[in-house]
């Protein structure tokens, strides 16, 4: 995917539902309506920050049938190196946006028994696109979600109204949690568990899970990662015979393309794969942030994910 596949959309409407998450309405400009897509699908947002070029990954909230408008929410976040503060501070109602056509990297398995579903704060967003196709469904499925306090719970009217019994809610600052063990050990065979929050949380899900018998197939999990920032490096682009140097607070992938050499992707937080690109030399460390090489190929450290990867090095030589 590159910026021609992209499309401009306006935002009709801006709401913020808790302290730290605003909830956006993007339609077409003159009308109409929207690419098709499926409960668990995000857009990449393309921002024109000063002098640099955001692309966030965000989860599709709105109802799937409901393509005359596409609804994200975006939490803010302190350590950002610009996009969420962008589409807090920059975006009002009116601004013209480009977005990419949805990708589905988090999608409901059709032949599931029984769905569980584990939120934990912003992470609640792809399931509420699931929710409406789960209503329909005759699958069973439950909904916990656990939030920081009630003001930090957002969109709990419409989950309300989407879930009914089947959600729970767990607010930490009321000493709730969520019992992992015995959610994933009183499952029915054929359930499929799906954890969408805090690194922590999804890490913690996918070990019990595992730990209980679940096979790798029953557990599905989606966590974009934010580029983290990290020492300047220098990267030669070897096909291109272009030099990029990749500053502390921009990614590699940023880098490149800000050089004009184009790298597919998908998801933009190191989940997809699209953007493995071959390693010839490193003179140094490769730092992988992502969550699709295993880790025997980031020891082999012949392959990097430039969307959220780096290098702490002297020099880098990519296969691009
Ligand atoms: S674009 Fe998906 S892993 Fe890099």
């Amino acid at each position: 995917m590159n910026d021609a596949q992209t499309f401009a959309v306006e935002v009709i409407g801006i709401e913020q539902v808790t302290p730290l998450i605003k909830h956006f309405t993007l339609a077409p400009p003159g009308g109409g309506t929207l690419p098709a897509f499926s409960g668990g699908s995000h857009i990449i947002v393309v921002m024109q920050g000063a002098g640099r070029v955001h692309r966030n990954p965000y989860s599709l909230l709105s109802a799937p049938h409901a393509l005359e408008s596409y609804e994200i929410g975006v939490r803010r976040m302190e350590e950002s190196r610009g996009g969420s503060h962008f589409m807090h501070d920059t975006v009002r109602i009116g601004s013209r946006l480009e977005i990419a056509h949805p990708v589905n990297l988090f999608g409901l398995d059709k032949i599931a028994r029984k769905h569980l579903l584990i939120a934990g704060g912003i992470g609640i967003t792809p399931f509420l696109a699931h929710l409406e196709d789960l209503r329909a469904a005759a699958v069973p499925y439950e909904l916990h979600y656990s939030v920081r306090s009630p003001e930090h719970a957002a969109f709990i009217e419409r989950l309300r109204r989407l879930a009914g019994d089947q959600l729970r809610i767990y607010f930490d600052s009321e000493a709730q949690a969520i019992d992992f063990e015995a959610l994933l050990t009183t499952q029915p065979l054929g359930t499929h568990v799906y954890v969408c929050g805090p690194a922590g949380m999804i890490k913690h899900v996918i070990a019990t899970a595992r730990s209980s018998g679940w096979p790798d197939s029953h557990i599905h999990w989606e966590q974009f990662s934010a580029p983290p920032v990290g020492d300047a490096f220098d990267a030669f682009l070897a096909r291109s015979n272009v030099t990029v140097h990749v500053p502390p607070d921009r990614s590699l992938l940023e880098s490149i393309e800000a050089a004009g050499v184009e790298v597919p992707y998908l998801c933009r937080g190191g989940v997809c794969g699209f953007c493995r690109t071959r390693v010839v030399d490193v003179d140094g460390e490769l730092i992988h942030n992502d969550h699709f090489l295993s880790d025997a190929d980031k020891d082999r450290g012949q392959s990097i994910m430039p969307c959220v990867s780096r290098a702490r090095c002297r020099s880098l030589v990519l296969d691009l």
